[in-house]
């Protein structure tokens, strides 16, 4: 049963609902406080629910992941990426035909037009690949608006399938532009992510070869990063789609909330770390930095607002790395070695025991995207591509139901009302 709570607002006593949740903890409805003439205070969002959903369940304290209820460890061993994207979509796993005709639909809109495709022509070869993920993302509402109806189930749902099919196009499209090669064209013959490393790495006019571990290796890194409810770059792609744009202009502000190297730059953030470390015995000097309260510096992919345990994605990640590196003969990778005792180290530290710090998915990702040959720049770009379904299946349950503009207040603690002083007299 929900707790009952009351405030006390001046010696007025208010009975505050509490809605109940199917998992995790309930939430003290505050909608109604306006009328009594105050707010609440929550920067940072760190005890404030700003929806309801039926996506995914985190459970921080105990380490639990669930997409539409279906545990992440179960899910990454035995599904697919493109079935997990209809199962976060649709509410539930797919039928053998129902996800055939997904996948065929997905492999039938991974072209990009050749005319859009000419955007990246306005980049040169050192603009960052997230820099060209976001341009072209936000691009494609030019192809997508004259029939825009977001109430219309048919239009969220081709929407979802266009961003879901374009998106390894557009990323392997930037990774080209990267290094100064023409664009391969997707392939309907292969998987979802074998298409990507191809379109990343195959030749010209060359038949496809891809290496069936390293493209399971990457569908799993897909799954893991799919969905993770209101992080911060969902919460963008609601908040910007509760104006009621576009909802390609929506993930792509999504995209660029992901960025930040403490949400998706995280994973590019952890391997400039462990190569700047890159020695055994330079550890412990990084470690006291981290502590350090006068020194910015942090340990990157450590510590996350949600998971206060081990952040399950990270284990799965952890041996998904040893596979791929001892298929790629890079088991003895020293920035391995110095992860596995950076990780071991800190963890024995009482100042990241007190503070529950545990290594997060993009501790072990970097390593392993590394090992499959994947350029730094472009970790977060995969975190793009496998974020994908998650931004648009929240975005769709958002504008499925009623929705409010997303239109926080604040704490003013500016000037008083002033009058203008005329500039000769400042
Ligand atoms: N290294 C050193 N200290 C840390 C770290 C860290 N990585 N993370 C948190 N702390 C400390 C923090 O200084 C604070 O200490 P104190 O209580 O003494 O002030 C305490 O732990 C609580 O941290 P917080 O900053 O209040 O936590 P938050 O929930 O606001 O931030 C975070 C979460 C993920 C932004 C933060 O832990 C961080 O910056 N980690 C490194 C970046 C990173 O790995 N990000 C990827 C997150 S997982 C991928 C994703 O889902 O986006």
């Amino acid at each position: 049963m929900a707790q009952k709570v009351k405030i006390d607002i001046d010696g007025k006593l208010i009975d505050m609902p509490v809605l109940e949740a199917s998992e995790g903890f309930n939430v003290l409805d505050v909608r109604d406080l306006i009328n009594e003439g105050i707010f609440t205070y929550d920067p940072g969002f760190l005890s404030t629910a700003s929806c309801d959903s039926k996506v995914t369940f985190i459970d921080g304290d105990k380490g639990i992941l669930l997409y539409r209820g279906y545990p992440i460890e179960q899910l990454a061993e035995k599904s697919s990426h493109l079935e997990v994207s209809y199962l976060l979509l649709h509410g539930e796993l797919p039928t053998k035909t129902q996800l055939e005709t997904f996948e065929n639909s997905i492999n039938q809109h991974m072209q990009i037009d050749k005319q859009f495709a000419k955007l990246f022509d306005g980049f040169n070869e050192s603009s960052h690949p997230m820099a060209m993920v976001c341009a072209a993302i936000a691009g494609l509402a030019s192809l997508y608006h004259d029939d825009l109806d977001i109430s219309d189930p048919e239009y969220q749902m081709k929407a979802a399938i266009q961003l879901i099919a374009k998106i390894p196009t557009i990323a392997a499209m930037a990774y080209r532009k990267s290094i100064g090669k023409d664009f391969i064209d997707p392939d309907p013959e292969l998987t979802y992510a074998e298409n990507f490393l191809h379109m990343c790495f195959g030749e010209s006019g060359e038949t496809a070869s891809v290496s069936k571990t390293l493209s399971r290796a990457l569908d799993k890194i897909f799954i893991l990063h799919a969905d993770h409810e209101q992080n911060a770059s969902t919460s963008t792609v609601r908040m910007a789609g509760s104006t009621e744009c576009n909802p390609f202009a929506a993930i792509a502000a999504g995209t660029a909330a992901l960025w930040g190297p403490s949400h998706g730059g995280a994973n590019e953030a952890v391997l400039g770390m462990l190569i700047e470390i890159s020695e055994i015995s330079r550890i412990d000097e990084y470690i006291k930095r981290a502590k350090d309260k006068e020194d910015p510096f942090k340990l990157m992919g450590f510590g996350h607002r949600v998971y206060k345990n081990f952040d399950p994605r990270a284990t799965v990640m952890q041996s998904s790395a040893h596979a791929v590196l001892e298929e790629q003969g890079a088991s003895n990778d020293p920035l391995l070695s110095v992860a596995q005792s950076l990780e071991r180290i800190a963890r024995e530290q009482e100042y990241f025991v007190e503070r529950k710090l545990y290594p997060n998915i993009d501790f072990y990702s970097g390593i392993t995207l590394k090992a499959m040959g994947i350029p730094v720049p472009m970790f977060t770009v995969i975190f793009t591509l496998g974020r994908m379904p998650g931004w648009i299946t929240h975005w769709k349950e958002m504008v499925s139901s009623p929705f409010k503009i997303a239109r926080p207040r604040q704490l003013y603690l500016g000037e008083n009302s002033r009058n203008y002083i005329d500039i000769n007299k400042r």
